[in-house]
C-alpha cells in the first residue's frame, strides 16, 4: 500500500493556476481537503480563503524539502504547475520519496518521455503510479484511443483530432508553448520520429457545429503516451487550423468565465480513429472548457489509483492504467458526451 492510502488530503501543486484552481474546486465537491502548493504564499492564502477545509504550503520545485513538507500525510499529489520541463522530475522525485501516486496535466511530450525513461523502474519498486499527461491533451486521446481499440491487440494507424471554437490561451500555456523548442514526434515504422516540416495537414470532419475543418499535424503529449502502450505502426495527432491560428496569435485574449465555476464558452470535439488492415474504428467525446474538463479528468484518475479500481504501479499511460470504457462511463454525459464519429 502507498503512504498516506487513507488520508483525505491531496496535494495540488500549482494550486492558484488556472488548472489549478479548477482541480482544487473538483477535489473539494468529491469530499477531498487539497493541501494548496506553490511558490507564492499571498496567492495560496487568497485561494484558501475561498475553499474552508484547505490547507496551503509554500513550496519551490527547486527545493526538495520544501516538497517533503508539501507531500508529507497527503494521499496523491496532483502537478498542475507547467512548464513541466522544470516541475515533473522534482515533483516526481519528491512523490517517490513520500510513497505516494502523482499525476500531472503536461502537454509537452518530452516530460513524459523523461518520466517513463527515468522513473518507471523506481516507481515500481515504491509501489506507486505515475500518470503524467492526465489532462484533455494527452490522457484524454489516449483513453479515447485505447476504447476505440477495443479488442484489438495492435492497429497500423492511431489518429486524434480536436477541433475547438477557439483557443484563448492561459499564460501558463503561452510560456510552455514558447518554452518547448524540442522536437515534435509522432510515430511512423512503430517508433517515435520527428515530424516533417512544414507539418502536414489534412481535412477531418467532426460533428456539428464544427463540420469539415483543415487540421494541421500538431503532436502533444498523447503520442508519448500511445508510444509506451499501444502497439501501432503510426500515430498522428492533430488540431483545427484555426485554433492553431488563435494560440499562436500573442493578442488572442485569456480565457473568460462564462459562469459561477469558472468555466469559459469554448467547446470542443475530440475524436480517435483507429485503423487495422481495411476497418477503422472511431469514438469522440465533446463538451465544454479544455482547461476546466481536465481537472474531472484528473481527479478521476486519481480516485481510480486511491480506491484500488485500477492497482497500476510504474509510469504508466492512462489508457494503460484505467479501464477505458469505466473511465468514461463515469464521466458521461457530463462532463464529456461521448459519440461515434462518422466515416
Ligand atoms: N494537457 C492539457 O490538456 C493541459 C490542460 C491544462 C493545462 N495544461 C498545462 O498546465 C500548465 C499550467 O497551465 P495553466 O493554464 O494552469 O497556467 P497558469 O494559469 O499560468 O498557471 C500556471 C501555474 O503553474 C505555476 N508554476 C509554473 N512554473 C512553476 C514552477 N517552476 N514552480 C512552481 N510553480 C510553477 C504558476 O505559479 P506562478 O504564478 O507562481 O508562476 C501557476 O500557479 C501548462 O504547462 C499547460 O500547458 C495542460
Amino acid at each position: 500500500m502507498t503512504a498516506n492510502a487513507q488520508s483525505h488530503s491531496i496535494a495540488v501543486f500549482g494550486a492558484y493556476g488556472h488548472t489549478g484552481r479548477f482541480v482544487v474546486a473538483r477535489l473539494c465537491e468529491r469530499g477531498w481537503r487539497p493541501r494548496l502548493c506553490g511558490r507564492d504564499g499571498e496567492r495560496l492564502a487568497a485561494l484558501a480563503a475561498q475553499w474552508p477545509g484547505s490547507d496551503i504550503q509554500v513550496a519551490q520545485a527547486d527545493d526538495p524539502a520544501s516538497l517533503d513538507d508539501a507531500l508529507a500525510g497527503c494521499a496523491a499529489v496532483l502537478n498542475c504547475a507547467g512548464p513541466f520541463s522544470d516541475t515533473t522530475a522534482p515533483l516526481i522525485e519528491a512523490a517517490l520519496r513520500a510513497r505516494i501516486h502523482y499525476l500531472d496535466t503536461a502537454a509537452e511530450q518530452q516530460p513524459v518521455l523523461t518520466a517513463f525513461a527515468r522513473y518507471d523502474a523506481d516507481a515500481r519498486a515504491t509501489g506507486i503510479a505515475v500518470v503524467p499527461a492526465m489532462a484533455f491533451y494527452g490522457g484524454l486521446g489516449d483513453l479515447l484511443a485505447t476504447a476505440a481499440m477495443g479488442d484489438w491487440i495492435d492497429a497500423d494507424a492511431v489518429e486524434i483530432a480536436v477541433a475547438l471554437d477557439g483557443w484563448h490561451p492561459t499564460a501558463g500555456t503561452r510560456i510552455t508553448g514558447a518554452r518547448n523548442t524540442a522536437k515534435r514526434l509522432v510515430i511512423d515504422e512503430g517508433a517515435l520520429a520527428e515530424v516533417a516540416s512544414p507539418s502536414p495537414s489534412r481535412d477531418w470532419t467532426f460533428p456539428v457545429p464544427f463540420g469539415a475543418q483543415a487540421v494541421a499535424t500538431v503532436p502533444m503529449s498523447e503520442i508519448a503516451l500511445l508510444s509506451r502502450h499501444l502497439r501501432t505502426r503510426s500515430a498522428r495527432a492533430y488540431l483545427d487550423q484555426g485554433s492553431l491560428r488563435d494560440v499562436r496569435d500573442p493578442h488572442t485574449p485569456a480565457p473568460v468565465a462564462a459562469d459561477a465555476s469558472g468555466r469559459s464558452a469554448q467547446r470542443f470535439a475530440i475524436e480517435a480513429a483507429v485503423r487495422r488492415g481495411t476497418q477503422t474504428r472511431r469514438l469522440g467525446a465533446s463538451g465544454r472548457d479544455i482547461y476546466a474538463v481536465t481537472a474531472p479528468l484528473l481527479v478521476e484518475a486519481m480516485e481510480r489509483l486511491l480506491d484500488g479500481r485500477s492497482s497500476a504501479r510504474g509510469v504508466r499511460a492512462p489508457g494503460d492504467a484505467f479501464d477505458a470504457g469505466d473511465f468514461f462511463a463515469a464521466l458521461a454525459p457530463e462532463p464529456l458526451r461521448l459519440y461515434l464519429p462518422q466515416e
